[in-house]
């Protein structure tokens, strides 16, 4: 998966903290609890993805990008979709007050 760059669209949905939309059919109170393999990973920023909270390329010709993360062995995360998180694409519970 690469990086690139599309337009934020007009989803007219609550941005999250990186100034993003958030499509209402993904926007939830909780994080999403995932086990991934250890290596690169793309969140995605740009609420277009078929694969939400990760990124599928659609955010291409959006001028944004995935949010790339590294983890260092296979492990259960949590990621934010509430779209508040201050350590995204981590949830960090902000979503308890959302
Ligand atoms: S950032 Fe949303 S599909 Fe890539």
């Amino acid at each position: 998966m690469k990086d690139g760059t599309q337009s934020s669209g007009s989803l007219g949905n609550p941005p999250t903290k990186h100034g993003t939309p958030m499509p209402e059919t993904h926007f939830t109170k909780s994080p999403l609890a995932v086990e991934l393999e250890a290596g690169t990973h793309y969140a995605c920023t740009c609420g277009k993805s078929a694969k939400f909270p990760f990124c599928d390329g659609s955010h291409k010709g959006s001028g944004l990008a995935p949010k790339k993360f590294e983890l260092d062995e296979k492990k259960t995360v949590y990621l934010c979709r509430c779209g508040k998180s201050g350590n995204a694409p981590f949830c960090d519970g902000t979503h308890k007050a959302a």
